[in-house]
């Protein structure tokens, strides 16, 4: 990976092991930020796909923003210098110590999801000295053709307000004292391989805000979220130069800043999951290929049967076609079921593919697993930016 070698970084920091390309982050960042120069353009970062505090830094010196989801992400985005004013908050259950923080802190503005929550919202901000800026989460009913379980905006998800709904918030929210409207949000789906879902979704904005206009609630800001997919498995989507020119068709004449809440995209292809076989285990019709990487390490495959490349970083070895499987207690504990593998020997090095987004941080201490240890690889070398968990990690909250 950037002419370093993912063998000796996996021999030198051990395994299992993230490793991420500096300059595919970096690339992938500045891509975006040049298709949409010409737009007004909020590009938000998801921490949610990797929130190592190193990769926050260089999202963060390029000018990025963040879209959070938490009083921990919140926490990290602001510890990695981002800019207040450039931090979205979603999510359908915000608490209020949440609430309160990302007012203090005079964050862009709040998603809010529930006519709920604008009552917490409203009851938070008339006790604060700033006001609370706000945007509704609209669920414009779209399919985002993806995996079921990273769909958001169909009427069955618990995501958004119906706009008949949105609009009567609007209006209420309108009238309150210390409550700022700024802004138009949706987001309808991660790993979307068309551009048609992202711009039906921003149509439906453009057309909402629209009409809060004729209202004469003004709008600043048009937030279409994310969503868009990566190629993990011969899926061809859209680049962000691509979309940018039909998003650009869509806003064209706009006034409105338009923020994009990217994750996957940023950071899924510029990492890998290396990990060492411990056992080639043969039984009558089938191969287990037992790796030291688990579900714990990588859930995408057990948790949304994902698709992850997986090919051997050192030569030698058999091609069978096995279960990749981990050490975990569990038959679902797998990265991949009958795969033709190649480079298969005992101790040899596996890289797993397109793993930097949602691979750490959907990791966690399941068998009490200790969490593995993250690399960068910048400037023609790899430095660690995570340690391994060690076993004391694992009780040190316990009190
Ligand atoms: N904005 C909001 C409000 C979101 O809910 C998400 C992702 C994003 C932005 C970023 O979406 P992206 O550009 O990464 O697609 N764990 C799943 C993905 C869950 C995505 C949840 N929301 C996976 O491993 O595929």
């Amino acid at each position: 990976m950037d002419e370093v070698s993912l063998e000796s970084l996996a021999r030198e920091f051990s395994t299992p092991l993230y490793v991420y390309s500096a300059r595919q982050i970096k690339n992938n960042f500045l891509e975006y930020m040049r298709a949409f120069e010409d737009m007004n353009v909020l590009i938000c970062y998801a921490l949610k796909a990797n929130y190592n505090g190193h990769i926050l830094k260089m999202i963060s010196s390029m000018g990025g923003g963040a879209d959070v989801v938490s009083g921990g992400e919140l926490y990290m985005a602001l510890r990695a210098g981002i800019n207040p004013e450039k931090i979205v908050f979603a999510g359908v259950g915000k608490t209020r110590d949440e609430i309160k923080e990302a007012v203090n802190r005079g964050i862009c503005f709040l998603n809010i999801e529930s006519a709920q929550e604008l009552e917490v919202i409203e009851e938070i901000a008339s006790n604060s000295e700033k006001a609370a800026r706000i945007s509704f989460r609209i669920n414009p009913d779209i399919d985002p053709q993806t995996h079921p379980s990273i769909s958001t905006g169909l009427k069955e998800n618990k995501f958004g307000i119906f706009p008949d709904e949105a609009m009567e918030l609007y209006r209420r929210a309108a009238k309150m004292k210390n409550v700022e409207i700024k802004g138009v949000h949706v987001h309808v789906g991660s790993q979307i391989t068309s551009s048609g879902p992202i711009l039906e979704a921003a149509r439906e904005a453009c057309v909402f805000t629209d009409k809060l206009k004729s209202e004469g609630i003004e709008i600043s800001y048009v937030d279409i979220g994310g969503g868009l997919g990566i190629n993990y498995e011969g899926a061809n989507p859209p680049s962000p130069a691509q979309l940018a020119e039909e998003i650009g068709r869509v806003f064209k004449g706009r006034k409105e800043t338009l923020v994009l809440e990217p994750g996957r995209s940023i950071v899924g292809e510029a990492g890998v999951l290396l990990t060492e076989i411990n056992y080639v285990k043969k039984v009558p019709g089938k191969n287990f290929v037992i790796v030291d990487a688990g579900f714990n390490d990588l859930v995408r495959p057990s948790m949304y049967g994902s698709y992850h490349r997986i090919i051997p970083v050192e030569k030698g070895g058999e091609k069978i076609v096995a279960d990749v499987v981990g050490p975990v207690c569990e038959s679902s504990d797998f990265l991949a079921e009958s795969r033709e593998v190649e480079g298969i020997k005992k101790g040899n090095i596996l890289a797993v593919m397109e793993a930097g987004a949602y691979g750490f941080s959907m990791a966690s201490n399941y068998n009490s697993r200790t969490r593995p240890a993250e690399v960068v690889i910048d400037d023609g070398r790899g430095t660690l930016i995570r340690r391994r968990e060690t076993p004391e990690d694992l009780v040190d909250t316990e009190v």
